[in-house]
């Protein structure tokens, strides 16, 4: 391989939408939820796509519909060649042991009466990970490789604290050897001083299992921490995407601006440079989505053409894309 051969690209995502169906009935009209409404991105083998937003924008959604755990309303989902969104059956029982997710709460993902170890042995069997008499062995080194003792593999969950937890929700999902992890929020419900120890965590051992992680998080910092490329979801749809380094120095869209002087101690050079943007109101609701731009209610920068038209997510800088009539061509704020 040249050095200069762009990385492999392990997963695509393709206008992905989840629309829900709600309400109606014979005579009612029927309202869609549209959680997730048009959302494309890559993530290279190895390294880490972030997505930010507010609650409700999408994200717990969006990662439901890349394990598959969610039915794709449209556009695809591939890992390297497989096809997750048509795979039925056998076809996706065999590719569901190269990705595996990690939610936000260790405690609920735990069976409260099921021994770590036993657990662990169960992902190994299910997964038909080695021989059933080397499943015990393999247990011992996944709690080894995610900083837990042996002699642990004997407690029940309520024994450890909240951080062990996600340790073992860890080394549960590693126990299939994924290729991808799907990791939702995956510190929120820790104190910030734990936060950090799963983050480096995670970060090893990606380092060490040559991991892909596609990792959402609402915290800023915990995105700015862990991901390569970040994508910020606004209603649905993917509002600007960047390099972090970009992203964080260099933020185009309006909401994302906002976002970043939303954060007390976060980026003051934002701040000074334009001014705090101030976020008003709630997001609208993804069953009434606005016919222009998404943002356009509570968007300091409207001007007429916003809501009618809605802005495409364009290319303005190499990397860095962005859906906002008010970004010129080549990536100049304009208001
Ligand atoms: N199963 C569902 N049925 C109806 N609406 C849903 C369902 N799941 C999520 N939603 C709605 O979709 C939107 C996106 O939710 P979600 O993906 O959980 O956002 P986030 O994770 O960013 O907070 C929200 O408005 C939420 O209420
Ligand atoms: S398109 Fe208009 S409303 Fe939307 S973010 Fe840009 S300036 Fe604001
Ligand atoms: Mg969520």
């Amino acid at each position: 391989m040249s050095a200069t051969a762009p990385p492999e690209v392990l997963l695509r995502v393709r206008d992905l939408a989840v629309h829900f169906p709600l309400g109606g009935g014979l005579f009612g009209p029927r309202k869609l939820v549209r959680a997730v409404d048009g959302v494309s991105f890559d993530i290279p083998r190895g390294r880490t796509f972030g997505i930010v937003g507010e609650s409700g924008s999408g994200k717990s959604t969006t990662a439901l519909a890349v394990m598959r755990l969610v039915r794709l309303t449209a556009g695809s989902v591939r890992l390297g060649e497989d096809d997750i969104g048509a795979l039925q059956g056998e076809g996706l029982r065999r590719v569901r042991r190269r990705f595996q997710m990690v939610f936000q709460d260790p405690f609920a993902s735990l069976n409260p009466r099921k021994r770590a170890g036993d657990a662990i042995l169960e992902a190994l069997e299910l997964m038909e990970v080695g021989a059933p008499d080397q499943r015990p062995e393999l247990a011992r080194q996944l709690f080894l490789q995610t900083g837990l003792r042996p002699e642990q593999l004997q407690l029940f969950p309520h024994q450890f604290s909240g951080g062990q937890r996600q340790r073992i929700v860890l080394a549960r999902a590693l126990a299939a050897r994924p290729e991808l992890v799907v990791c939702d929020e995956p510190v929120s419900a820790l104190d910030v001083a734990i936060q950090a120890q799963i983050l480096n965590l995670m970060q090893r051992l990606q380092r060490e299992l040559g991991l892909t992680y596609l990792f959402i998080s609402h915290d800023l910092g915990v995105i700015r921490h862990m991901c390569d490329e970040i994508g910020v979801m606004y209603l649905g749809q993917i509002v600007e995407q960047a390099s972090r380094t970009d992203l964080f120095e260099r933020p185009l869209h309006p909401y994302t601006l906002a976002l970043w002087s939303a954060a007390p101690s976060f980026d003051p050079d934002t701040r000074s440079r334009r001014g705090r943007i101030r976020l008003q109101g709630d997001p609208p609701s993804p069953i009434d989505v606005p016919p222009g731009c998404r943002f356009a209610g509570r968007c300091p920068s409207a001007e007429p053409r916003c809501h009618a038209e809605p802005p495409p997510l364009r290319e303005v800088r190499p990397g860095h894309r962005v859906a906002c009539h008010r970004v010129s061509q080549d990536g100049v704020a304009l208001y």
